[in-house]
C-alpha cells in the first residue's frame, strides 16, 4: 500500500514523525512508502510552484493513504503545515483517505485534531473516516488511546492493522 506522511513539525526528525511511522506500521503493517519532512522544504513553502514543494505534492496525491502528523502549537495544527495544504486546491485529493495525528503535551488539545486538523483536509479533498488521533508525546509509542483508535481505524480504512509485539 502506498503510504505516505507528510509531517509538519518545523524540527526535522521529530517524535511527530517518529509517531506517524510508528502509526503507519501498526495500521497497515508497512512502513510509509515517503516521508515528506517539510521542514526541510523551508521557505520554498511561501511561494507556489517550487520543484521540490511540487514533488512532495505530487508524492501526496499519489498516495493511496496519507498521514498528516503535527505537534499540537496552540490549540492548532502548525503554520508549517498549512502552508503545505494551502498548495492545494478545494477537494483537490479526490477522496484519498488521510489520517489526522496530532502529538501534544497536554490532553486539553486532545480534540484539536478533529476541530482544527480534519476541516481543512476535508476542504483539499481528504477523506478521513476515523477520528483524529491525539498522543500525548509523553506515552506516544504505547498508550490505550492508540489501541482503542487502532481496533476503531483499522475496519474504517480498510486494512488489517498489526498487534504491537507481532
Ligand atoms: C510553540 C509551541 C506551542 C505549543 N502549544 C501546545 C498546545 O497548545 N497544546 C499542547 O498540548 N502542546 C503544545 N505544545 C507542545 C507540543 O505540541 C509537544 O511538545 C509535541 O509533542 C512536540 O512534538 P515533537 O516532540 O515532535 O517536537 C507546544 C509546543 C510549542 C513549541
Amino acid at each position: 500500500m502506498n503510504v505516505v506522511v507528510v509531517v509538519g513539525n518545523p524540527k526535522p526528525g521529530s517524535r511527530t514523525r517518529q509517531a506517524a511511522e510508528m502509526v503507519t506500521h501498526r495500521l497497515t503493517g508497512n512502513p510509509p512508502v515517503a516521508v515528506v519532512e517539510l521542514a526541510e522544504l523551508g521557505p520554498a513553502l511561501l511561494g507556489s510552484g517550487d520543484p521540490s514543494v511540487e514533488a512532495a505534492k505530487q508524492a501526496v496525491l499519489d498516495a493511496e493513504l496519507v498521514v498528516f502528523a503535527t505537534p499540537t502549537f496552540k490549540a492548532s495544527y502548525t503554520g508549517l503545515l498549512k502552508l503545505f495544504i494551502d498548495q492545494f486546491s478545494a477537494g483537490e485529493m479526490s477522496g484519498t483517505p488521510a489520517v489526522a495525528l496530532m502529538l501534544g503535551a497536554s490532553p486539553r488539545h486532545a480534540l484539536a485534531g478533529e476541530h482544527s486538523l480534519k476541516p481543512v483536509l476535508s476542504e483539499i479533498g481528504c477523506s478521513c473516516p476515523a477520528p483524529a488521533l491525539f498522543l500525548l508525546e509523553s506515552e506516544w509509542e504505547a498508550s490505550p488511546e492508540l489501541e482503542a483508535w487502532l481496533a476503531r481505524a483499522a475496519p474504517a480504512y480498510g486494512v488489517g492493522g498489526t498487534p504491537r509485539h507481532p
